[in-house]
């Protein structure tokens, strides 16, 4: 049996989403996006690979359940990764014939709209292909497995650039700003509910492109210019328009879910209460101090800066008297995660 590779990887949380791909299997986006990737000592995956002789099949467990490896995604990483292996002679051929065994846990809810699927795939095609031994940009891994994924392999502000070729050789991601560049900058992420959503990220998307017409509008006008505006309010630290622009953004990808045929639902009321308050405190404020995002579940992820930090907990404590402490997670982008985890 192989050495066993124990790996974790962070979340990101998109301000401007990605929504609907134009390739299915490549997983090639319809658009640009933007995101920042949280520290991965709050919210991550932990993965954990080795490769043995003596299991007839691959495996994978994930959160202690064992689930099916006919995975189209599973499966396009892993032999994507043995291809490159082959080509690098990086393993021999006795340790490729192997099966694999793949155990990974979230410390956070999976398939809530809270990105599991960025951070767990991030993490996993690292883990193997540290497991190979083999030298390649990770990134384009990720992105086999999940799309959003390609964004958890860098630190700080990243931007995944769509690309134009059909291969997908230029639908990759890339660092924006990193971690340091902004190091007030905040997340508090509020679990409204921590059950998997009905539809996935993947059909829903899958739907909204087949059946959505406000998401060609998206798509066309208002994504490039958003995409230009936030990268640039993140490279100036301009706080207001940064949080103007993830917030509607967010807006504007919920109204395409609800465009979609039939509307995929992924805010609840108390998601839609979270954004009157956030308003109301920001017109209360007379300036944008906070900004609300949410991912295609019912879950808050809250940007904002740290001298604001405490007035925000208090507010939602008070607004929200059910939710306990453990219902906030104070996050942040602080902790520098730019680093190629090849080299760890
Ligand atoms: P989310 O909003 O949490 O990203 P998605 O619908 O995009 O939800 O994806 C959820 C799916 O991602 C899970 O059903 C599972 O297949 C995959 N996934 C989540 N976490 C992991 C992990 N740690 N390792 C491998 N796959 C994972
Ligand atoms: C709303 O990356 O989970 O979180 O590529 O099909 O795996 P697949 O979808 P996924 O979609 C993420 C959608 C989003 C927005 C975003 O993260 O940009
Ligand atoms: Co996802």
């Amino acid at each position: 049996m192989s050495d066993i590779i124990t790996i974790t990887a962070p979340v990101n949380i998109a301000v401007i989403k990605y929504w609907g791909k134009r390739d299915e299997e490549l997983i090639l986006p319809l658009n640009d996006s933007v995101s920042a990737t949280l520290d991965t000592n709050v919210m991550c995956a932990k993965t954990s690979v080795c490769a043995r002789p003596d299991i007839n099949e691959n495996e994978i467990w994930l959160n202690k359940i064992k689930e099916s490896f006919n995975n189209k995604r599973l499966q396009n990483c892993l032999n994507e990764i043995k291809r490159i292996a082959r080509v690098q002679k990086s393993v021999d051929e006795e340790f490729l014939s192997w099966n694999v065994r793949i155990y990974s846990e979230n410390n956070f809810p999976t398939a809530a709209g809270l990105a599991s699927s960025a951070a767990g795939y991030a993490c996993l095609v690292t883990a193997l292909a540290i497991l190979y031994k083999i030298k390649t940009d990770i990134s384009t891994l990720a992105r086999l497995g999940s799309g959003s994924a390609c964004r958890s392999v860098y630190g700080g502000f990243v931007r995944w650039h769509a690309g134009v070729k059909p291969d997908g050789s230029d639908s990759i991601a890339s660092q924006i700003a990193n971690s340091l560049h902004w190091p007030d900058m905040r997340v508090i992420i509020l679990v409204v509910a921590d059950t998997k959503k009905h539809t996935s990220s993947s059909k829903g998307m899958q739907c909204s492109v087949a059946t959505s017409e406000l998401l060609q509008y998206r798509v066309l006008h208002s994504v490039p210019k958003r995409v230009d505006d936030i990268c640039t309010a993140i490279q100036k630290r301009d706080f207001a328009k940064f949080a103007e622009i993830t917030m509607k953004d967010s807006n504007q990808f919920h109204a395409v879910c609800l465009d979609t045929y039939p509307p995929c639902v992924y805010m609840r009321d108390i998601s839609h209460s979270i954004v009157e308050v956030i308003h109301r405190y920001n017109e209360i404020c007379g300036e944008v101090k906070v900004a609300y995002t949410f991912d295609a579940g019912p879950n808050a992820c809250l940007y904002l800066l740290e001298k604001d930090v405490p007035e925000i907990i208090s507010l939602i404590k008070q607004v929200f008297p059910t939710s306990n402490p453990e219902f906030i997670k104070g996050l942040s982008t602080q902790e520098s995660q730019d680093r190629d985890f090849l080299n760890q």
